[in-house]
């Protein structure tokens, strides 16, 4: 991987440090005398032991952590960039989720407090998801699905999509769940990349009071996807919904008479869970793979740690989608694993009204709320009277993750949401880690707004220069993990070179994350964003790379350049360079072009601004100067090298007279 910002040799070897954060909030007394790390010094302690033999404190991990059918002989074999861990050991993640507590006496707790968006609700108890899962896996079985098998998920947010993950996993299919919002054209792409057998579907859900005409949308992939040989639908919406004869079946059908009590198959501990699509900053997305035993272990006790959950007391509530790795670690796996009560909601926060949420937290006393500084920045645009008009003292933590949080958003979350008694744990990670890699340990270490402060038990993080020499205290560069985890993705589908390329070649014998970040002198981790081109849209990676594939597609366009520029609530926005075939610069091309990015793509990637140009910055290789670029969309003078530039004149047209 080039990234431009790390490897340009002319650029400063420091990354500069323009936030100067100086507050600090401990949790209370009391939060921390109920905790179970309830101080600095517990969480130094077990830091200190996790990393003093990782493979050690890892291996009395998940032999406490996990059930085991058959005991793990050997922690872990590290075959540089390649790990597996507790080999020769048998287990299952379904069996983790549901049979462990079933077994020992909790079935009748709850495990989901599901709410739909038009208000319709269903209360699951471990017991009754059990059964349904293994009556899903026992349809699923006799279809013809195999362990290996992949198995593509396209769902609104009904209790039937982890019950779907839950079946995969029971009987060793993999899964790629596909985040509702996406194309036509990006499920195919998913489809064809893993030769998915099936696609699980429902006819329709709930999006701020519209219909998506899910179904409908998976055909059109389906047009395209020869791999794929079944398609499950859910009736969830009642929509009028056409089914291929001989490949698509109803799902109440399919399970209508399957056993209730189809036990999970013993799997080894690599044997792959599923595959997460994300972005890279070139080229198709990657198709992230996690594995069995070590991911269950890492999602499991990430969660207990970070959240310092307490079973029989907490109502924990995660509103990510389970179409993104937070709905996969921390709705699917981690909670269910250590035996949580969680509250599933399918919609939109602003439906009916901007208080939805607050209203959900009243209703179902929410302790723990887990959301985006996405959605935080938009409750605080929507006005603080939504907030007001819902007791929200059940709340006693409170969790950010997907992309820095601002203070001031963060300042507002701990006040207004929190009554200024929560801690926030800020966390930071990412689709390859599997599980939060850096944050407070609430009841232990002080917050500062805008930092994921410290390390998780067995991370070693390290910050490196572009030359790879380290960082000094406040200095910027390259966030690097220095051993493995169990949690660790094991590689990218079907490209062990893309794998070995982006995330083991630039930086030798550690994990490259991709962001950068500094570390102050209290030891605390400040991220400072992403070494290459992907733009952070609400928390969720886009690459440039994709969406000028998309512009490129439409007959008008020559070229295309996207760019993130900051957006207040978004995080960042997407800025496009357009360059036109045959068209007048005009705004019915512009909104074609937004319509085409919407379908080829999805909602999530269409552009906040087109600019149109006759030409666009580029090195002398041909390749298009983004940071540039970058600079004019956020309105700034370029203070940018521009030696490499190939022609000078199009910058001071592109912040010009080009704009159509
Ligand atoms: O740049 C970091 C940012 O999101 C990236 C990971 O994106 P994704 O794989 O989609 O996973 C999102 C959910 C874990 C990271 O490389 N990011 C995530 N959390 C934070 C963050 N940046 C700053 N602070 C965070 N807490």
């Amino acid at each position: 991987m080039t990234s431009e910002h790390g490897s340009d040799s002319k650029a400063p070897k420091q990354i500069a440090n323009v936030m100067n954060e100086t507050r600090v909030f401990p949790p209370s007394g009391e939060f921390s005398r109920n905790a179970s790390i309830g101080s600095m010094q517990a969480y130094e302690s077990i830091y200190n032991h996790s990393i003093a033999d990782t493979e050690k404190f890892w291996e009395s991990q998940a032999r406490e952590h996990l059930h085991w059918f058959e005991p793990f002989t050997k922690t872990l074999d590290w075959q540089e960039p390649f790990a597996q861990w507790f080999l020769g050991g048998k287990t299952n993640v379904s069996y983790n989720c549901l049979d462990a507590h079933v077994q020992a006496g909790r079935g009748d707790r709850v495990a989901f407090h599901w709410e739909g968006e038009p208000g319709d609700t269903r209360t699951i108890t471990y017991a009754e998801l059990t059964k349904e899962v293994s009556r899903f896996a026992s349809a699923l079985s006799k279809l013809g699905i195999q362990k290996g098998d992949r198995v593509s998920i396209y769902m609104p947010m009904v209790p039937e999509l982890p019950v779907a993950m839950l079946a995969c996993a029971r009987i060793g299919a993999i899964h790629s769940v596909i985040f509702g919002g996406f194309s036509a054209e990006a499920i195919a792409d998913r489809n064809n990349d893993a030769q998915a057998k099936l696609v699980i579907t429902a006819d329709g859900g709930w999006r701020r009071g519209k219909l998506l005409a899910l179904k409908q949308t998976v055909d059109e992939a389906l047009a395209k996807s020869p791999s794929v040989e079944h398609c499950i639908v859910l009736r969830r919406a009642g929509n009028e919904t056409k089914m291929h004869a001989g490949r698509d079946l109803w799902w109440h059908e399919l399970t209508a008479n399957q056993p209730d009590d189809f036990p999970a198959v013993a799997l080894d501990s690599e044997d792959p869970l599923f595959i997460l699509y994300t972005s890279g900053s070139t080229g198709k997305p990657k198709g992230i793979k996690h594995t069995t035993a070590g991911y269950n272990l890492y999602a499991k006790r990430t969660f207990e740690w970070v959240f310092d959950h307490k079973p029989d007391q907490d109502i924990f509530w995660c509103t990510a989608d389970c179409g993104w790795i937070t709905g996969h670690s921390y709705i699917v796996y981690g909670p269910l694993s250590a035996g949580a009560t969680q509250v599933l909601y399918e919609g939109a926060p602003n439906w009916p009204a901007e208080d939805r949420f607050w209203e959900l937290i009243e209703k179902y006393k929410v302790t723990i709320l887990y959301t985006a500084p996405t959605a935080i920045r938009a409750f605080i645009k929507w006005g603080d009277h939504h907030v007001e008009k819902h007791d929200l003292s059940s709340l006693r933590l409170l969790g950010s993750v997907g992309e820095g949080i601002n203070p001031e958003a963060w300042m507002w979350y701990y006040n207004k949401i929190g009554g200024g008694r929560c801690p926030i744990v800020d966390t930071w990670w990412q689709t390859e880690t599997g599980g939060i890699m850096m944050s407070p340990l609430p009841g232990a270490i002080a917050c500062k707004p805008g930092s994921c402060t410290k390390p998780l038990p067995g991370i070693i993080p390290r910050v490196l220069h572009a030359d790879l020499t380290d960082v000094g205290t406040n200095e910027g560069g390259m966030l690097c993990i220095e051993k493995p985890w169990p949690g660790m993705l094991r590689g990218v589908w079907g490209d062990d070179e893309r794998f070995n390329e982006t995330y083991w070649k630039r930086v030798p014998h550690m994990y490259l994350t991709g962001d950068n970040a500094r570390c102050d002198e209290d030891g605390y981790y400040w991220i400072m964003g992403r070494i290459d081109d992907v733009i952070n849209v609400s928390g969720h990676r886009l690459s440039t790379i994709e969406i000028e594939s998309a512009l490129v597609s439409h007959p008008s366009v020559a070229e295309a350049a996207a760019v993130g520029r900051p957006d207040e609530i978004k995080g960042q926005g997407i800025a496009v360079f357009v360059t036109l075939k045959n068209h007048a610069p005009d705004e019915s091309i512009r909104d074609e072009l937004k319509k085409h990015v919407r379908k080829e793509i999805g909602a999530l990637a269409v552009p906040d601004e087109i600019r149109f140009t006759t030409m666009l910055p580029k090195t002398r290789s041909g390749k298009i100067m983004r940071r540039l670029l970058r600079d004019i969309a956020s309105g700034k003078q370029s203070v940018q090298d521009t030696s490499t530039l190939e022609d000078f004149s199009v910058l001071a047209k592109l912040r010009g007279d080009e704009e159509g």
